[in-house]
């Protein structure tokens, strides 16, 4: 909420992706939240998949949110392909119900919409790559005014998970990330780390399951039990919802202000996020998760919220 007490308006770009369900759940569930419209691109699956599944979800959730699709490749060339975990589907075989028809218009016209009308500055969510808020505001540097914050799901302090040198998200559109770097608005970094430090183990999906028995959090259940468990860790790392556990309780996280900077030479380390902690305030900061239960408790109790 704002300090006004009005829910905190939000543009969600997402490329769902199993993460990426958890985090659309999330925010359909918190009222803390008022989401705008969602934009899709393709990446953990072709558009027409995570297209397909952002429809699904809404539907899942009871809700009505107009959701436009958009870039299917990168500024410069086209995604690489996602991480096999999220499956051909792009949500590891877990069904979804058929979702509404999307909204007409493309993404980064939606998104230049968006801000252009908002009454107040508009938060852009983007656990994907940026390729779709970069078109925005790129073709409109103006509206970055508009922007309240950007928070991204991207990047990695150490190694990455696609490349070893670099994250999905930033690996797939580097120039995308680039030019919201360079945008002027604040910027909010969750990245690999902070969701390598909040893993779905079983006690705490057991704990989710718990939680409620609507559909959706059924189906989050599902998602999660279906995701491969990486060996020697206690359950598969939890990065989209991140984004959004933040904006609806910060006191779950630490935010050190820090320079970033995108590798985007076409080399080995292309898409490497160079990050370093800075000594004053910046307009970039990046998240740390200080309570993992605290993240995982909310998340089941807002999708207990839904049907
Ligand atoms: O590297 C993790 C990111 O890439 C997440 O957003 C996940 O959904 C994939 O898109
Ligand atoms: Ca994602």
């Amino acid at each position: 909420m704002h300090a006004s007490g009005l829910p905190r308006p939000i543009l969600l770009d997402c490329d769902p992706g199993t993460d990426d369900a958890l985090a659309i759940l999330l925010a359909l569930a918190s009222p803390e939240l008022a989401i705008e419209a969602i934009t899709v691109p393709g990446g953990n699956a072709p558009l027409e998949r995570t297209l397909a599944n952002a429809l699904g979800l809404v539907a899942l959730a009871g809700k009505t949110i107009p959701v436009h699709a958009g870039a299917d490749r990168a500024l410069l060339g086209p995604y690489p392909p996602g991480w096999s975990g999220h499956g051909a589907d792009g949500m590891a075989g877990v069904a979804l119900p058929p979702g509404q028809a999307a909204a007409p218009g493309i993404a980064a016209d939606a998104i230049r919409a968006a801000l252009g009308a908002a009454p107040a500055p508009l938060t852009l969510v983007g656990i994907a790559p940026a390729t779709n808020l970069a078109l925005a505001l790129a073709t409109e540097p103006a509206l970055a005014a508009n922007v309240a914050e950007i928070v991204l799901m991207s990047g990695a302090r150490n190694a990455g998970n696609t490349t070893p040198a670099a994250e999905f998200n930033a690996h797939a559109d580097p120039e995308a990330l680039a030019i919201l770097t360079a945008s002027g608005a604040p910027l909010t970094l969750v990245p690999l780390e902070a969701g390598r430090a909040v893993r779905a183990s079983p006690a705490r999906i057991a704990s989710l399951a718990a939680a409620g028995s609507g559909r959706a959090i059924r189906t989050a259940g599902a998602i999660l039990t279906a995701l491969p468990r990486p060996a020697a860790e206690t359950g598969p790392a939890l990065y989209d919802p991140l984004a959004i556990a933040w904006l609806i309780r910060p006191a779950l996280f630490r935010a050190r202000p820090i320079t970033l900077a995108i590798d985007r030479d076409p080399g080995p380390a292309r898409g490497r996020t160079l990050i370093a902690e800075a000594p004053a305030p910046t307009r970039t900061r990046l998240l740390e998760p200080l309570d993992p239960d605290g993240i995982f408790a909310l998340l089941a109790e807002r999708l207990a919220r839904l049907p």
